[in-house]
């Protein structure tokens, strides 16, 4: 029997996000206590409005807490919205009907925390703006969090904000920094796990498209996205909060990983938010000896069987 894990899903609801917080809904595996939003694919209310009409199709009461507007810096970097202007498509199927709470983000995150010491995992599915200023609010109840999971970085492979900055890490790279120098367990999933064999393809999209009311939900969610893929030469659309998600409810899907230290780079310049590991007990030719491994990288999991699985899910409603 797998444990049970107590999670906060810290989300900037786009598509990919909305997939994996129906993921997490239909899950057994998890409890979710709550869900925290932060500016990033799209404004806060935007993301807000995304998250509350997830968890409503996904039959889910799970509450709502809105926090940062802008990155930890305040400093915004400027991106466009793959998933078009409302994050979800712009298909027209935001119309939540619930409200989100008036409790800040941060204040949920840190009394969750303080009244469940060592046992509440954050699965971080954008730019971690939220942990961040919980932990510059109160560092000692952040060391209580178990694990963290992080979609973020562009692992061992390319960018999509830069060549080399992941959106979530580029958005807000110095909370990313700060979230990794707390040393509390970080699960990292970055982009090279959502590659290929996880795309679904033009044809799959369609499929869903003419599916059950999550796939149909999905699939409208995504149209934008794959407009967009298709322009960069891809037919499909990808998922990466979703197979981030994936690592948690399927605990058989990840079948290798490596541990690390991780450093963020926060220069304005070129290589702002690219993250580099350093892997723990590798002797590099100029660095006989890397730092403290403070992250585990997912490094292998079942591609191959992420869409027919997720398709599953979904499919059930
Ligand atoms: O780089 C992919 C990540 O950026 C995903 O979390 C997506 O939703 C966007 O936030
Ligand atoms: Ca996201």
């Amino acid at each position: 029997m797998s444990e049970l894990h107590k999670i906060i899903i810290d989300t900037d609801t786009g598509g990919d996000d909305a997939c994996a917080l129906i993921l997490a809904v239909k899950s057994p595996l998890v409890e979710i206590l709550g869900v925290t939003v932060a500016a990033g694919n799209v404004s806060l209310p935007q993301a807000v409005r995304n998250a509350m009409a997830s968890l409503e199709i996904a039959g889910s009461d799970a509450k709502i807490y809105p926090g940062a507007v802008k990155p930890f810096s305040g400093e915004e970097r400027e991106t466009f919205s793959v998933y078009g202007n409302d994050g979800m498509g712009d298909a027209g199927i935001i119309n939540p009907k619930g409200k989100a709470e008036d409790k800040h983000a941060v204040d949920f995150i840190l009394e969750t925390v303080a009244a469940n010491p060592g046992e509440i995992e954050i699965v971080a599915l954008g730019p971690v703006t939220n942990i961040a200023l919980a932990i510059a609010h109160d560092p000692e109840t952040m060391k209580k969090v178990k694990r963290i999971w992080s979609m973020g970085t562009a692992g061992f492979g390319p960018g999509n904000a830069t060549p080399v900055a992941e959106f979530n890490v580029y958005k807000d790279a110095e909370a990313y920094k700060i979230m990794l120098d707390l040393g509390i367990p970080v699960t990292v999933i970055g982009l090279d796990m959502d590659d290929e064999p996880t795309w679904v393809s033009e044809e799959c999209w369609r499929e869903m498209g003419r599916g059950s009311r999550l796939q149909q939900f999905i699939s409208k969610a995504t149209g934008k996205l794959l407009e967009f893929k298709q322009g960069n030469g891809i037919n499909a659309v990808d998922l990466p909060d979703a197979v981030a998600m994936a690592t948690l409810v399927w605990p058989d899907f990840v079948t290798a990983s490596v541990k690390c230290s991780a450093s963020c780079i926060t220069d304005k310049g070129e290589t702002h938010g690219l993250v580099i590991f350093y892997k723990e007990g590798f002797t590099y030719d100029s660095m006989p000896e890397t730092g403290e491994a403070n992250v585990t990288v997912i490094t292998g999991a079942k591609k191959n069987e992420f869409v027919r699985r997720l398709n599953e899910v979904l499919a059930e409603d």
